[in-house]
């Protein structure tokens, strides 16, 4: 099968041919239509999780996929050939991931069944952006009134948080470049921060001086969060998608933080998958490009401005079948 590779950390990914894997016992061989592309799956190159996991090379890229269970392994119930599935596929101990013709995963656990209504390319852009909205939204407890910060709204995650804290009635400030605020004030957003044009936090605090309840922080660093974190009323809470909260230090001064990790269960697909067929949820895809064309993809999705998903079509012409 064709999949796109890492040989070693640091090093170019580039497409190659592999054997076509064989699903073991609980395991199904799923037939990739479309993979989405995360900044997490340059920084697993990068090495983000080296020493912490052993990571199995040539390694597989890629995390997120959607398609259709090729063949089942022994023991498998829950799923059959035929069935549309999506979910996360990267498995950096044995070298799998979803950039590929084939790739495999637990039958149960991982992957969500995916209604007809919804395509793959939509389907391969929500998994780890759309939980990671869902699993940060909820832990601000973003609700009627509450005023909510998202930094880096005009990325995949932020959009999808967005519409996710508005749906909860939250008032959403979304930080965004002019050319992509009409969309967010679509998408549910009630104020919008160009952070292009001047510091974020001098413009919130200039807005709202008595402060914000929650922020969902998805581009601060530990050198920069501090700052974010300073926008809190006192009992305030700062998720941060880039593990940059010093919890305890936060603690300290009366305010909550967190770094989290999303949890793509088949639960929170589901959710997401209907939400999107329901037309609650929008996913826009802002770059679309064949398997072959993964490394342009992700250095495209490290050179930043994203705004929107990056879906790779793994077979041509099916993507919207
Ligand atoms: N913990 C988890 O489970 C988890 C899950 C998903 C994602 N993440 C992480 O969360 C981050 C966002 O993910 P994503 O998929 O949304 O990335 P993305 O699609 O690349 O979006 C990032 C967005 O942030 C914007 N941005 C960058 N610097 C900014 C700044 N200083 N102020 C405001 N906006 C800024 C970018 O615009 P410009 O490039 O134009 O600046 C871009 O629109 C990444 O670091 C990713 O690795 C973590």
């Amino acid at each position: 099968m064709r999949a796109v590779i890492a040989d070693d950390f640091n090093t170019e990914p580039r497409l190659a041919e592999l054997p076509d894997p064989e699903p073991g016992p609980g395991e199904v061989l799923v037939r990739i239509e479309a993979a989405g592309v995360n900044p997490f799956d340059w920084k697993v190159v990068d090495g983000v999780m080296c020493g912490a996991v052993e990571h199995a090379f040539p390694l597989v890229l890629g995390s997120d996929g959607a398609g259709v269970v090729e063949r089942t392994g022994p023991g498998v119930t829950g799923l059959a050939e035929g069935d549309r599935v999506f979910g996360q596929f990267m498995d950096v101990e044995r070298g799998r991931g979803s950039y590929a013709e084939f790739a495999l995963a637990p039958a149960e656990g991982k992957l969500a069944s995916l209604p007809r209504q919804l395509p793959f390319d939509l389907a391969a852009a929500l998994p780890t952006a759309g939980a990671a909205a869902h699993d940060f939204v909820a832990a601000s407890g973003a609700a009627d009134g509450h005023v909510l910060l998202v930094n880096g709204a005009s990325g995949g995650v932020g959009q999808a948080a967005v519409q996710l804290a508005a749906a909860r009635g939250a008032h959403v400030i979304a930080t965004t470049d002019p050319a992509t605020a009409a969309y967010l004030l679509e998408l549910g957003a009630a104020e919008i921060v160009d952070f292009t044009e001047a510091p974020t936090v001098d413009q919130v605090r200039e807005a709202h001086p008595d402060g914000v309840d929650a922020v969902v922080d998805l581009v601060s660093g530990p050198a920069q969060i501090d700052a974010v974190a300073e926008l809190l009323r006192p009992g305030g809470v700062i998720i941060s998608s880039n593990t940059a909260a010093d919890v305890e230090a936060l603690a300290a001064r009366g305010l909550r933080g967190a770094n989290l990790y999303a949890d793509a269960s088949p639960e929170t697909l589901g959710s997401l998958a209907a939400s999107v067929v329901d037309g609650e949820l929008k996913v826009r895809i802002d770059f679309k490009a064949p398997l072959e064309k993964a490394p342009a993809a992700l250095d495209r999705s490290r050179a930043g401005s994203a705004r929107g998903k990056t879906v790779l079509t793994v077979r041509e012409g099916t993507v919207d079948a």
